[in-house]
């Protein structure tokens, strides 16, 4: 803020606060102190008005907000550029010396956030800087290092992939055995720290709505092991010509997926994120699907993303079953 609006601010704030205790003193001065039954004299709807004083607790109260207010202009920021005094907020870490990264001093929402996040470093970074030195697999078997996993994952993860990491509809179930991307360590940890961007073309135009159908039907009665629904239009033998020709080089010859491209295995509906019905795979294939898995690298680093690898790892590697049951066609 430039010294003339600084200066314009102040003035007007602090002007406002003393002139509203004149008032109040003002308008104070020559009163009664007693109560009693005159009125002041007008009526409106027939209310008319006593002519009491200001009851003594509700003044006290009015001045009590008075001082609160220069108390707190004196602490906090609030007057022009006047940065506070507020004691504690000289530097974002005392010990090391690391000043706020505006270079300024006193309290602000972003001074307070970044003394917080260098405390929560101070505290962390060594544990976090021990589980990342170490592999994957191993992190994943050590309480601590699941339990802040999933600390991360329930504020960072959750609202994509569910609390429970089990997925929803374009996210997937980060708990099976169906991986996109690769389900071993470091192709998980990839996922995270650089992030995924799927793109499943569209085909309609090419293939025509009847292509479309064609090798709908071939993906869930042969690739996917689905009973066709009744009266569907469709022959999976012309499907598979299509199939052949336009998508095994992305699903593989047997539809079993590709993992560098993050096309899925076509062969376990219990894995489509977009649905398995005939109608979902044909609004698939026909307009394609773009998934994306936003990168973490930048807003996590390294060792969190570590952690949040190893959690993610632990939940398909706890030696359950490692299928879900077949989502439910609809
Ligand atoms: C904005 C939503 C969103 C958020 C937030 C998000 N993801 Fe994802 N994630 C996705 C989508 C969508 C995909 C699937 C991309 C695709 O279609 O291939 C994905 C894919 C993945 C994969 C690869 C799965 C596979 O089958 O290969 C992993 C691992 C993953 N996410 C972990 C995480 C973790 C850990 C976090 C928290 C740091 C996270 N995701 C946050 C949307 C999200
Ligand atoms: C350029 C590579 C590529 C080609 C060619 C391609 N796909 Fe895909 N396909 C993908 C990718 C990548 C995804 C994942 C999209 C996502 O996660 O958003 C995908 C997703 C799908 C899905 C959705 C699975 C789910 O999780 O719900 C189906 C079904 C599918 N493809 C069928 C086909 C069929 C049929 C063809 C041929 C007509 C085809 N694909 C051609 C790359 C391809």
């Amino acid at each position: 803020m430039s010294t003339f609006w600084s200066v314009y601010v102040t003035v007007l704030t602090l002007g406002t606060i003393f002139a509203m205790a004149w008032l109040l003193f003002a308008t104070r001065k020559g009163q009664r102190v007693d109560t009693t039954d005159e009125t002041v004299g007008h009526a409106f709807d027939g209310i008319e008005e006593y002519d009491n004083p200001l009851p003594r607790w509700w003044f006290l109260l009015f001045v009590g907000t008075l001082i609160f207010a220069l108390g707190y202009l004196a602490l906090y920021p609030g007057l022009g550029n006047w940065a506070g005094l507020l004691p504690g907020y000289d530097y974002a870490d005392k010990d090391k010396k690391i000043r706020f990264s505006d270079g300024a001093t006193g309290w602000t929402g972003v001074h307070e956030w970044e003394k917080e996040m260098a405390q929560s470093e101070a505290r962390f970074g060594p544990i976090f800087a021990k589980f990342a030195a170490m592999p994957i697999e191993e992190v994943a078997k050590d309480p601590q290092a699941l339990k802040m996993g999933g600390r991360l994952f329930a504020s960072n993860c959750s609202v994509c992939h569910g609390s429970d990491a089990r997925g929803a509809y374009g996210f997937p179930n980060l708990t099976d055995a169906d991986w996109r991307w690769g389900g071993d360590p470091q192709s998980i940890k990839t996922s995270i720290m650089a992030g995924r961007h799927a793109v499943m073309p569209a085909w309609g135009a090419v293939i025509g709505e009847q292509g479309v159908r064609d090798v709908s039907a071939y993906v869930l009665a042969q690739l996917a092991g689905r009973a066709l629904p009744a009266g569907a239009q469709a022959d999976p033998a012309a499907g598979q010509k299509i199939y052949a020709t336009t998508c095994s080089a992305c699903h593989g010859p047997q539809g079993k997926g590709v993992a560098a491209l993050g096309a899925p295995d076509l062969t376990h509906p219990a894995g489509f994120i977009y649905g398995a019905s005939f109608a979902q795979l044909q609004q698939t294939i026909q307009f394609g699907r773009q998934g994306q898995m936003p990168a973490q690298a930048v807003l996590q680093g390294n060792d969190r993303v570590h952690l949040l690898a190893a959690y993610v790892y632990s939940l398909s590697h706890e030696g359950k079953p490692a299928d879900t049951p077949p989502d439910s066609p609809q």
